[in-house]
């Protein structure tokens, strides 16, 4: 089976960590993004993934190389020389996408993290024998997503809105399809919104079906999205007992820690931290609902909350940072400082307190 992630936009809500790598690079949970997806998808069988992209395809390959191997699944570009949307690039991988058999192939949005009940999604696809399925989640506020309406029973997708100005439901697509080959002869190989122009139309035709997902989701392109995404992908480890949590009398609630991080005497963390490979953490300081990345060190005292570290960035001793603070790659904000709302791009020092958010360049 293959399957094609949706890897281009600029992720320009998610800077200043984009500054640095792809959106589907940045570290969610101590892993790109991307690696929770492919993972996934090698585990229910699938051979091939095409990443659909539209800048630094050597950026994204060149990282994944060691996966490619790894994980033992062929990993390839497939580049625009200009944006496609959501529908275009599956026009453009036409071939690679297309075998012998017949199969349907997954697609996937690269910048949602959910459970992948893939397995029971290929099930239900074969179940209803229509063209297409879609997973649907239900969200508090559905107007920044595509809303679908869908017979209960049969998952036939009746509607299909994208971003609709008025309620029409609170189902909304999760961005994650197993498509038949035909879907292709519906798409012309021009910028094209699959939202917008093809599942509309395949709805037309009570040949899309919606699938409920069960379990959570998030789509983690954005800072707040991103650390309740993490505070939920915790809470399904918890659920399932995984060991990847970590334990100790110095944390509270969900943590993962990765094995190559180094945390001091006196610490209190969490509760839903992430802390990557290579990480120093001071004795006495006190983390919560935080992601911080690879190589940061944050020093004696230091407290943070509702923020994401960047990599290799460092926080001072007695540092207070909060309230979505943001830092990019390589930021070191000196001791005694306050942080509220910071947004600070990749190689600066922060000498002077931030008061309201704001962007420092
Ligand atoms: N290759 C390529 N080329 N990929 C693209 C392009 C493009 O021109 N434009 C967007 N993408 C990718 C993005 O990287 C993302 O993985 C996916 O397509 C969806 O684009 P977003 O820009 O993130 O869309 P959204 O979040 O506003 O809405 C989409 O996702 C929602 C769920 O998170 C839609 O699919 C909604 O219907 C859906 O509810
Ligand atoms: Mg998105």
């Amino acid at each position: 089976m293959k399957a094609l992630i949706l890897v281009g936009g600029f992720g320009t809500r998610l800077r200043p960590l984009t500054l640095s790598v792809p959106k589907p690079l940045v570290d969610f949970a101590n892993k790109p993004m991307i690696l929770h997806q492919i993972e996934a998808l090698k585990a229910i069988g699938v051979t091939e993934v095409v990443l659909a992209i539209n800048y630094q395809p050597e950026v994204m390959l060149n990282f994944l190389k060691d996966f490619e191997a790894k994980l033992g699944i062929k990993i390839t570009c497939s580049q625009e020389t200009e944006p496609l949307g959501t529908a275009g690039p599956l026009a453009l991988a036409r071939d690679k996408l297309i075998d012998k058999s017949g199969e349907p192939f997954f697609v996937l949005n690269s910048d949602v993290i959910s459970e992948y009940p893939l397995k029971e999604m290929i099930g239900f696809h074969k179940g209803h024998g229509g063209e297409a399925s879609i997973m649907v989640t239900k969200v508090d506020e559905p107007s920044k997503y595509g809303v679908v309406v869908m017979e209960e029973t049969t998952g036939q997708v009746d509607k299909f809105v994208e971003k609709p100005k008025l309620f029409v439901g609170n189902k909304i697509n999760a961005g994650i399809y197993l498509l038949n080959p035909s879907v292709l002869d519906r798409i012309e190989l021009r910028p094209t919104s699959i939202e917008k122009e093809v599942f509309p139309k395949i709805a037309a035709e009570k040949k899309l079906f919606a699938m409920v997902l069960p379990g959570f989701w998030m789509d983690i392109g954005q800072p707040r999205d991103y650390i309740t995404g993490l505070r939920l992908y915790l809470d399904s480890l918890r659920k399932k007992s995984s060991s990847k949590l970590a334990s100790g009398s110095h944390i509270i609630g969900n943590v993962i820690v990765d094995e190559t991080a180094n945390i001091g005497e006196g610490c209190l963390i969490g509760p839903d931290v992430a802390i990557g490979p290579g990480c120093i953490i001071e004795p006495g300081v006190r983390l919560s609902r935080c992601t911080v990345m690879r190589g940061v060190r944050i020093k004696k005292h230091a407290c943070v909350s509702s923020s994401i570290i960047g990599w290799h960035s460092t926080v001072g001793q007695w540092a207070r940072v909060e309230n979505m603070t943001i830092l990019g790659e390589d930021v070191h904000v000196c001791d005694e400082i306050y942080s509220n709302g910071g947004v600070v791009l990749p190689h600066k020092e922060i000498k002077s307190n931030i008061l309201k958010p704001e962007i420092v360049m």
